[in-house]
């Protein structure tokens, strides 16, 4: 039997702070919207918030790009808005997960700021600054957001510093102790404060294997992609270890990486002694792009690719492991959208993924809005974006001249922005994010999509959402849910995702079918009755299951 843990049967919540609710009137969501809002989130069911970063930052990336670790930023509140957060949230028997960002600062940190001003500061060390080649970078790495992953100095000669984001984000440098030390320390002061635990940011990037000079260039800009030599190098294991022992291993705490773990890593990272407690996988959130991460050239995947990697990942990470799944999040577009296209955008399939989603092995993330259905904004020009790398995906497209039309469409469809509209509450002004001006448009179908509406709403996308975090919790349901085992089921039949979760001799089958037309299928010898479906009815008759069109259901044998 797996071992329990609180964080096995938590629900995480994702919220993104600047469009969750404002309580001032200024147009951006802070931390009293939060608070305000915690009702909201108990009565969902969720027990865990997993809030965005919510640091003093220049806002390059969404806050991504942190100033100061210690201080919330003013137009989110004060630090004592948070601390009341956790405090109030606790109340409702709510953790708070902060977000924590160590690959690199922004480069308005006080630590680069001071590297900048003097060479000799010891600041320099915290960062890579390396000499160029003959006034070029010292190598030929790309950003992930596109062009050099090196700025030039200012004000200096052949020196650069390197950044595998936005030139705004400067990479920390973990081979230096001190910058470890400050790091650790900062860690273990948030969580004196009494939080949940952290999700933590492209960890995997850390441990760099610097090259000098040139490389084998992979695109027409003589650059070369940066991850096969910073993401998981060999050595970053020390530096996991020791940053889990130094204050993770000293709390009971949630840790939430993100980091794709390979296969043969599943219990380095994720097992029982893990670094962390549980990670995401990328897989079938990034199915609709290359491995370039061009969005631009969307790929023509099928559902039996995406199946096919949602069972993978979940029978993989149960090999040796615990995960977090989720289908959104503040880097990711809508997913009805994502995996569905015109008619087919609709409350089924809204049901359909949360199905799926809920009833997989792993702790839960539902992003907010995802649990009324919330969708894909589209707007009307480039400039209406708001998301560095929305911009940097465009001019990319622009430059590799593919027709302004077509890059339009591909970018925008995929742009993190489709995430961070506001949230709906309701058919008021704004969809009852603001009084003011809303920092980015509010999706207009707030009419349709929005809390107050749905919660009236029994057949609604939230109400079946509620259900299905229910069943988590659910006494009866709860421990062949957390900790049954994952059994792919069906899974040689074209467009339909199954999967068994087995515990002792309770069983449910998940069963969910990913196309327009009917499907017909034989479950085998035992009875199951029906808990959950996004049909008002399920044609079970003895062994035999008839399924409409994107017809998803749960079914029990107990
Ligand atoms: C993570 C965040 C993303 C951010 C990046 C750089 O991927 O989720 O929003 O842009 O790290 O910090
Ligand atoms: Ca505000």
């Amino acid at each position: 039997m797996e071992s329990r843990k609180w964080w096995k049967e938590a629900v995480i919540y994702e919220v993104y702070p600047r469009s969750f609710q404002d309580s001032n009137g200024d147009g951006i969501g802070d931390i009293r919207g939060v608070i305000s809002r915690l009702p909201y989130i108990k009565e969902f069911g969720a027990n865990t918030i997993w809030l965005c970063p919510c640091y003093k930052s220049p806002w390059s990336d969404n806050g991504y790009d942190i100033a100061d670790y210690y201080q919330v930023a003013p137009e989110f509140g004060t630090n004592e808005d948070l601390y009341e957060l956790i405090e109030k949230a606790r109340k409702y028997d709510i953790k708070i997960l902060l977000d924590l960002v160590m690959n690199h600062t922004s480069d308005e940190h006080a630590w680069f700021q001071e590297a900048l001003k003097n060479p000799d500061s010891k600041y320099r060390g915290y960062y890579f600054f390396e000499k160029g080649i003959d006034g070029q970078p010292p190598n030929n790495w790309r950003s992930y957001f596109g062009g050099s992953a090196w700025e030039p100095v200012p004000g200096e000669e052949n020196m650069f510093y390197l950044h595998a984001f936005s030139k705004k984000m400067p990479d920390l440098n973990w081979e230096n102790p001190a910058m470890r030390e400050e790091l650790y320390t900062m860690i273990n002061w948030w969580l004196d404060k009494g939080i949940g635990g952290f999700r933590i940011d492209a960890i995997l990037n850390i441990k760099k294997n610097m090259v000098y000079g040139t490389v084998e260039p992979d695109g027409d800009d003589g650059l070369t992609a940066i991850d096969k030599y910073i993401i998981n190098q060999p050595g970053i294991g020390a530096l996991l270890s020791e940053l889990k022992s130094r204050t993770f291993a000293n709390y009971d705490i949630m840790t939430v990486a993100e980091a794709a773990v390979p296969d043969e890593q599943v219990a380095e990272f994720i097992g029982p002694d893990g670094y962390f407690n549980m990670s995401f996988d990328f897989r079938a959130a990034d199915i609709d792009i290359p491995e370039t991460g061009e969005w631009f050239k969307p790929t023509d995947w099928t559902v039996n690719q995406l199946r096919d990697i949602f069972l993978t990942v979940q029978t993989q990470v149960q090999n040796a492991g615990w995960g977090a799944v989720y289908l959104e999040n503040h880097d990711q577009n809508r997913s009805v959208n994502k995996y569905f296209s015109g008619s087919a955008v609709n409350d089924v399939t809204k049901k359909m993924l949360g199905t799926i989603l809920l009833g997989f092995r792993g702790t839960p993330v539902i992003y907010q809005g995802e649990e009324i259905g919330m969708e894909n904004i589209e707007l009307d020009s480039i400039d209406q974006y708001s998301d560095i790398q929305t911009y940097h995906q465009y001019q990319a497209g622009i430059q590799a001249g593919l027709d302004s039309g077509y890059v339009y469409k591909t970018v925008t469809h995929r742009s993190r922005d489709n995430s961070r509209t506001p949230m709906q509450w309701d058919q008021g002004k704004n969809a009852g994010f603001t009084d003011g001006a809303p920092w980015f448009p509010v999706n207009d179908n707030f009419v349709d999509i929005n809390v107050e509406r749905e919660r009236n709403n029994k057949d609604s996308v939230y109400a079946y959402y509620k259900s299905l975090v229910a069943l988590r919790t659910d006494s009866r349901y709860k421990d062949v849910l957390v900790y049954g085992t994952v059994i792919p089921m069906f899974d040689k039949m074209d467009n339909i995702v199954a999967y068994r979760r087995q515990l002792d001799n309770q069983e449910l089958q998940i069963i969910a079918n990913f196309q327009e037309n009917e499907a017909r299928l034989e479950l085998g010898a035992e009875k199951f009755k029906v808990l959950l479906s996004n049909y008002e009815n399920v044609d079970l008759a003895n062994t035999k299951l008839y399924l409409k069109p994107y017809q998803a259901v749960i079914l029990a044998n107990f």
